[in-house]
């Protein structure tokens, strides 16, 4: 079995981050998104992974993850030279893929349940399905294993409809009617019949070719589509309030650790990750929060939720429920919570008179004033 992340895409809900910087590196617990995905491959037996990467930001993930050693698997680069959709993403990995069974990941999900579970699934009822079973002759192995969750607002996803029987009958990509509250979550499991199916659907009204069709044509050419639905949480962290969800839910399994320097006057509390070279003077941290190296809490209260990332420098403010990339600064803010603050930006109280609100914002900010 292999692996195909898909990390291209605009990454448009996440502007301005993502003018800079690919959607999969944004940190969550100040490590990149993308890599819990390929953790979870190589925890399911999963070490030839390709990664579909975009012309723009691939070149930072070639970076953040270079030949996959750090992770025990081996990584193959695909460029999308355009964002075409997932399934054109499978179309262009035609060569990588071959003819064996793969599991695809969207590099912008997470899941709790981790992949070895629905990997192993995937191959048990294959096996199973070429074995005669009592009376009946061998049945026809499934093409396709999907994961369901169900979610409030069905209309941002693609969407399945089951039978009676519990059969997927019908996807249906962003439904402005949806046919169920069932979602298909960014983990897929397909054999090679996958190969025709994308190669034979035309693009949606969004101009892309969607996965979710290609898996339609294989229900329409008689294939069989299993699928299992989700346990435990999953996250599309496409946009800042789910990132900043997905941050909560994974600080919530951090285990206490302080390699840096925390002086007397200040006190920690809680689960806190304080790395070897971060500096804590007269400050308090409340976990779950992790304090990336070479950072400077000065005078602060750093509050739960909150991952501030390497080389930041907090000084005299108040911080929760936040992540903060690299190398960024919060000076005298008196609370700042439910933010995403990019690498090298700058939030300061300014002194001078008049008292007014002085930006220099790049395209897409948004900005709430309290
Ligand atoms: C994509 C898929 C959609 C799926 C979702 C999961 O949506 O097209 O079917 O439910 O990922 O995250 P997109 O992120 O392209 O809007």
């Amino acid at each position: 079995m292999k692996g195909l992340i898909l990390s291209g895409g605009a990454g448009t809900r996440l502007r301005p981050i993502t003018h800079t910087s690919a959607k999969q590196l944004v940190p969550i617990a100040n490590r990149p998104i993308l890599f819990y995905g390929i953790d979870d491959m190589a925890a399911a037996g999963v070490t030839e992974i390709g990664i579909v990467i975009s012309p723009t930001t691939g070149h930072e993930i070639q970076e953040a993850v270079g030949d996959g050693a750090d992770f025990g698997v081996t990584v193959t680069y695909i460029c999308q030279d355009e964002p075409l959709g997932l399934a054109h993403c499978v179309l262009i990995s035609r060569d990588f893929l071959g003819d064996d069974d793969f599991v695809m990941y969207l590099g912008d999900n997470m899941l709790e349940q981790g992949l070895a579970g629905f990997v192993a699934q995937f191959k048990d009822v294959r096996a199973a399905a070429g074995t005669p079973q009592l009376g009946k002759g061998p049945s026809a192995p499934p093409s396709a294993q999907i994961l369901l969750a169900e979610v409030a607002d069905p209309t941002s996803f693609g969407v399945a409809e089951l039978n009676d029987a519990n059969e997927v009958v019908r996807l249906v990509e962003k439904p402005t009617n949806p046919p169920s509250n069932l979602a298909l979550v960014g983990v897929y499991l397909f054999d090679k019949a996958i190969h025709n199916a994308v190669a034979a659907i035309e693009p949606s009204p969004r101009g892309e070719l969607e996965i979710t069709d290609a898996i339609q044509r294989l229900i329409d050419d008689g294939h069989t589509v299993v699928h299992d639905v989700l346990s435990g949480w999953w996250i599309d962290t496409g946009k800042k309030d789910p990132l900043l969800e997905c941050n909560r839910l994974v600080l919530d399994s951090l285990e206490q650790r302080i390699d840096g320097d925390v002086d007397a006057d200040s006190v920690i509390e809680g689960r806190v990750v304080i790395e070897a070279g971060a500096t804590v003077i007269n400050s308090t941290v409340r976990g779950p929060a992790v304090i990336g190296a070479g950072s400077v809490i000065d005078r602060s209260h750093i509050g739960p939720y909150s991952s501030i990332g390497v080389d930041c420098r907090i000084t005299r403010s108040e911080v929760d429920n936040s992540v903060l990339l690299r190398r960024s600064s919060v000076t005298d803010i008196p609370r700042l919570t439910d933010s995403l603050i990019g690498r090298d930006a700058e939030v300061e109280r300014d002194q001078r008179r008049p008292r007014a609100t002085r930006l220099m914002i790049g395209d897409h900010c948004h900005i709430g004033l309290e």
